[in-house]
């Protein structure tokens, strides 16, 4: 963003986005006590996610994949901000010919480089947060976000910075719900805490609303994630987010449901990138 980019408070429907994403904080107690961060992406998963969306393109692309090859050029590029595996960038090729990534893990980035070579797919990965590493990085016909918002408490430089990358069109994808709530059972339970609902899609969706997107907006039901992976791994995945010690995994594995159908939303809109940027949002 230059220095000349007007300024404006956050819309109210952004700030309400970070009040309900803080009040997911675990509680101070439970965390100190925690064996190890209940937080982070475990790479194999993600890496596993990239193969699925890989496989579910020749079956039947998500309306993610749809919006995201509809919008691309016949040798086009894509830059995906969160990238993971590369789920979201790795089955738009062909049409588009390379891909951006971008990842605060080193780990995740491995591993896209890794599939997008065996793929020989033209690839670059940048290692950072978005947006602090968007300057570094030019635009590409179409940007792609998947389950990244939800980890985003400020939002807007977050989605100005997408849409200011995107030549064509922006597609984020997001569970209609936070991705923690399916583990809101297993709190209640292990922990007699109850966790919060919100925020969800439709509250990312009022944000990009009001920061005058015009979005387009599909919910429909992806395939579970991970339903043949390996049950410890997904154990061992439980007990880390529920902050507790591998001595419970056995009860955690009774009661921990497989992965089910996820009821996911697609959002688009039109890039702007050459654009002079409407405001950064960056006060407030
Ligand atoms: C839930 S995973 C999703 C990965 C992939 N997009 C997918 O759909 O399978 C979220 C990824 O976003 C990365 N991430 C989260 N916030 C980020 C940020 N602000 N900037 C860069 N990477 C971020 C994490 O490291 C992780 O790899």
């Amino acid at each position: 963003m230059g220095d000349d980019t007007p300024e404006r408070p956050a819309p109210d429907s952004a700030r309400r986005w970070r009040e309900d994403l803080d009040s997911w904080a675990i509680p101070p107690d439970i965390l100190a006590a925690a064996p190890e961060t209940p937080w982070g992406c475990p790479t194999g998963l993600f890496a596993r996610a990239a193969e699925e969306a890989l496989a579910e393109r020749e079956e039947a692309p998500s309306p993610s994949l749809q919006r995201a090859l509809e919008a691309l050029p016949e040798g086009g590029s894509v830059l995906d901000v969160g990238a993971g595996g590369g789920a979201a960038s790795l089955p738009l090729c062909p049409p588009a010919a390379s891909v951006t990534a971008v990842d605060q893990s080193p780990g995740m980035l491995a591993a896209f480089a890794e599939r997008a070579e065996q793929l020989k797919i033209d690839h670059a990965e940048v290692e950072g947060l978005w947006p602090a590493v968007a300057a570094t990085v030019g635009p590409a016909d179409v940007v792609v976000c998947h389950h990244v918002l939800y980890n985003v408490g400020d939002i807007v430089p977050f989605v100005v910075a997408l849409t200011g990358h995107a030549r064509r069109r922006v597609v984020v994808e997001i569970t209609a719900e936070h991705p923690q709530s399916s583990l809101n059972a297993l709190w209640k339970r292990f922990h007699g805490n109850v966790r919060p609902t919100r925020p969800t899609a439709a509250d990312a969706a009022a944000v990009l609303a009001e920061l005058g997107l015009d979005v387009g907006i599909e919910e429909f039901e992806a395939a579970p994630r991970w339903h043949d992976h390996d049950r410890a791994e997904l154990v061992a995945f439980t007990r880390r987010r529920l902050c507790l010690p591998a001595e419970r995994d056995v009860e955690i594995d009774a009661v921990l449901e497989p992965p089910g159908p996820r009821r996911s939303v697609t959002l688009w809109w039109s890039g702007e990138a050459g654009e002079a940027p409407k405001w950064s949002g960056a006060a407030g």
